[in-house]
């Protein structure tokens, strides 16, 4: 594996492989002495054109714990502002030392253009970009889920889970129902008709507009998306009140639910909105676990791409 930089790009092998790993790497983060020396000598970069607590601060955590050496880039307060291109900025970074890039961007096929322009020959990993992809995420969502639905093993053959929400913008969903799909697992996107995306239809999954006729007793997780309403250009239809009374998890929703059932959310949460606080601090709720889940994820996949077996054999 040379890149990651979508979930398309991982089979089912590829991908039961990277979980195995982050398992392996949540077992060492679970002893007294944290830190691996895999990665030593090396230096990641974290080049990042969009704001993000979670996923940079976690890969950041995560190269530290194989004692790589970190560079943070945020484009805020850089050259970027003064019209530098990602090409230039990516080859500075590289002439400054840099092993691995791990890359965030507003427009959609940004990591890709990086991995595959030839301006820097380091492997790339997505920290999402656009409304495309974000890869890690939806590892450390199957992560999360196949600890507590499979044992932490294999893959996630038969389990059901349902996404909510602001389909249309959402990374997070497209490399979930991708990944999802490719360990087995059906998937239900539940939307209002005007936060889908157009060929929906041919995604991997059943797509419905109700939410609580999708709340059928064989869920075993539901996850809810973040409403974006920083990419919302022409408003945001439902209303805000519509979208909480028709869309929101809410108490009586999470009521409904079969005991075993999950609630999942990537973070940042507009509680109030997709989801009520009971909801999202909840005993089903794995919102925290799986910012901690990312750690053990970013670990494996840095790891893979640097130090792995199948380091440098093509992109994924
Ligand atoms: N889930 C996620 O990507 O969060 P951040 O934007 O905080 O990284």
């Amino acid at each position: 594996m040379r890149h990651l930089l979508s979930t398309t790009d991982l089979d089912r092998d590829a991908a039961v492989a990277l979980l195995d790993t982050a398992e392996a790497m949540a077992q060492t983060q679970s002893r007294t002495i944290k830190k691996l020396p895999a990665l030593r000598g090396l230096t990641i970069v974290n080049l990042f054109f969009e704001d993000s607590t979670r996923t940079r601060i976690s890969f950041e955590a995560a190269a530290k714990r194989l004692s790589a050496d970190v560079i943070n880039f945020s484009a805020k307060g850089s050259s970027v502002s003064k019209g530098e291109s990602l090409k230039d900025t990516a080859q500075t970074l590289r002439a400054i030392g840099a092993d691995a890039v791990v890359v965030r961007h507003p427009s959609s096929g940004a990591p890709h253009r990086l991995a595959h322009a030839g301006w820097i020959d380091t492997p790339v990993v997505n920290a999402g970009d656009g409304m495309h992809q974000h890869p890690t995420q939806a590892l450390l969502d199957a992560f999360t889920l196949r600890r507590h639905l499979a044992d932490g093993r294999g893959d996630l053959a038969g389990r059901h889970v349902v996404v909510v929400g602001d389909v249309l913008h959402s990374r997070v969903a497209r490399s979930n129902v991708d990944l999802l799909a490719t360990l087995g697992a059906r998937v239900t996107l539940v939307a209002p008709p005007t936060l889908l995306p157009i060929g929906v239809e041919s995604w991997r999954c059943a797509v419905t507009y109700d939410l609580d006729a999708a709340l059928t007793d064989d869920v075993d997780a539901v996850m809810m998306l973040r409403v974006q309403r920083e990419r919302m250009t022409s408003g945001f239809f439902p209303s805000e009140r519509e979208y909480a009374r028709r869309y929101g998890l809410d108490g009586t929703r999470l009521g409904r639910l079969s005991d075993h059932a999950l609630v999942l959310h990537p973070g940042p949460m507009n509680r109030g909105l997709e989801i009520s606080a009971e909801a999202a601090d909840s005993p089903r709720s794995t919102v925290v676990e799986q910012v901690a889940n990312g750690v053990s994820v970013r670990m494996a996949v840095l790891y893979t791409l640097l130090a792995g077996d199948l380091a440098g054999e093509g992109d994924a």
